[in-house]
């Protein structure tokens, strides 16, 4: 495909392409001229190729903290970066490893066969409202609801009590996107502020009175033999576990139906075959992957990536949408193959910031996939009436709108 100059200058503005509903054929166009590009949009090195996201994503020169250093640079001290200092994906080196095996091992604790059954239950429940022969819009009936119900399930916050919160969980993702202005600042900033209003309270009262929850556990690190303060403690619960999973599943809710609406006989197969329920749902995730990009981190010594130089200094991040659809990994990258296996797809970030939240991911998308496999013989998705989500780097929808039968 040969591109067009407003195509061109879309993806150097703003490389996610925000709410395109195609950006595939771009991304493959744009990684045949070379797996690495500068963007001007937001003065940065976007990697597209496979082996050359990978190889960033392992690569300890890059580092998280100096990105932050240069937003404060630029957009002054005072803001949400200063905190996000603590934040996990914000973290460089060895500090990084011990949060995040803090973390892991916190997260081995959470009853999964029980978290499986509550998630089963809730989406039965859920579904069981949709009235045959009429459209429905998914994303309120499930894709909203679903990850706050799971959330609330493991840290014990009543979901009558999120509502505050949850209006403030894109602001404080688009404060971290790609692009910055002053305006995605400020109202990262108003999250953060709403955050310790809701979340500081909780950590007290749990502080005095442990209960046998998640967060209860995350508050004492064993093996490093230390307490957990407590802004590093809000961060754990209002930015890594919290918006992660609110945010990122509910666009995966909404892609698998999209996924299975627009590929009828992929859905046939796997409502006549359960056994390619994991590799149809991993396809999902590898084809259009709610998290296009990884946060951006600086090179700390010139990098060699595919014939370029990254100077000392500059911002780079890899493009994980563009990465699963590479031609020398993939076979056929443009057709959606549920059977696909090995699917080295990228979308949880293999590497020193590799999703902590993927097991949880895969269990919620999965008992989708199956409530829909098992309930539905046919998806169909009115295309006009639905609406793509906006937003620096994600993908999904904000308005999905089914019939099912
Ligand atoms: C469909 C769902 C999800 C997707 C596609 C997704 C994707 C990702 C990606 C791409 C990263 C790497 C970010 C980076 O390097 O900048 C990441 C990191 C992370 N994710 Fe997820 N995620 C999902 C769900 C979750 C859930 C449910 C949780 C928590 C319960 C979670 C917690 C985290 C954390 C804490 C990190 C940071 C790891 C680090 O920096 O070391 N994610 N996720």
């Amino acid at each position: 495909m040969s591109l067009t100059l407003a195509e061109r200058s879309a993806f150097h503005q703003d490389p996610c392409l925000p709410g395109h509903h195609d950006p595939y054929p771009i991304y493959a166009a744009l990684a045949a001229e070379s797996p690495v590009h500068w963007c001007e949009g937001p003065q940065m090195w976007i990697i597209l190729g496979h082996p050359e996201a990978v190889a960033h994503m392992h690569d300890p020169r890059c580092s998280r903290q100096r990105h932050l250093d240069k937003l404060i640079d630029r957009l002054g001290s005072g803001h949400l970066f200063h905190d996000q200092k603590l934040d996990i994906p914000y973290m460089d080196g060895e500090p990084h490893a011990q949060v995040r095996h803090h973390v892991m091992e916190t997260f081995r604790g959470i009853d999964i066969p029980g978290l499986e059954a509550f998630t089963r239950r809730f989406i039965a429940e859920r579904l069981d409202r949709i009235s045959p022969g009429r459209a429905f819009d998914l994303v309120p009936l499930l894709a909203d609801p679903l990850p706050v119900a799971v959330t609330s399930e493991l840290i014990g916050v009543p979901p009558d009590l999120q509502q505050e919160v949850l209006m403030h969980v894109p602001s404080f993702v688009r404060a971290r996107g790609l692009t910055q202005t002053e305006q995605t600042t400020a109202a990262g900033d108003g999250a953060i502020d709403i955050y310790r209003r809701f979340f500081l309270p909780l950590i007290h009262e749990r502080r005095a009175s442990p209960q046998d929850d998640l967060l209860s556990r995350l508050m004492v690190d064993p093996h490093h033999g230390r307490p957990i303060s407590d802004e590093q403690l809000l961060l754990f619960i209002s930015s890594n576990f919290y918006s992660a999973s609110v945010f990122t599943l509910r666009l995966l809710v909404g892609t698998i139906a999209w996924a299975m609406a627009s590929h009828p006989a992929a859905f046939q197969r796997l409502r006549n075959d359960s056994s390619l329920l994991d590799t149809a749902l991993e396809e999902v995730v590898c084809w259009d992957p709610p998290a296009q990009a990884l946060n951006a981190s600086v090179a700390t010594e010139p990098i060699e990536l595919a014939g370029h130089t990254i100077p000392a200094g500059d911002s780079l991040t890899a493009l994980v949408g563009a990465a699963n659809r590479d031609p020398r990994v993939f076979p056929d990258p443009q057709v959606f193959r549920i059977e696909r296996d090995p699917n080295p797809h990228v979308s949880f970030a293999p590497g020193l910031h590799q999703c902590l939240g993927r097991q949880l991911a895969r269990l919620q998308g999965r008992a989708v996939l199956e409530a829909f496999r098992q309930r539905f013989s046919a998806i169909h998705w009115q295309e006009a009436a639905s609406h793509r989500f906006v937003g620096d780097r994600f993908r999904g929808f904000d308005r999905l709108i089914l019939e099912v039968e």
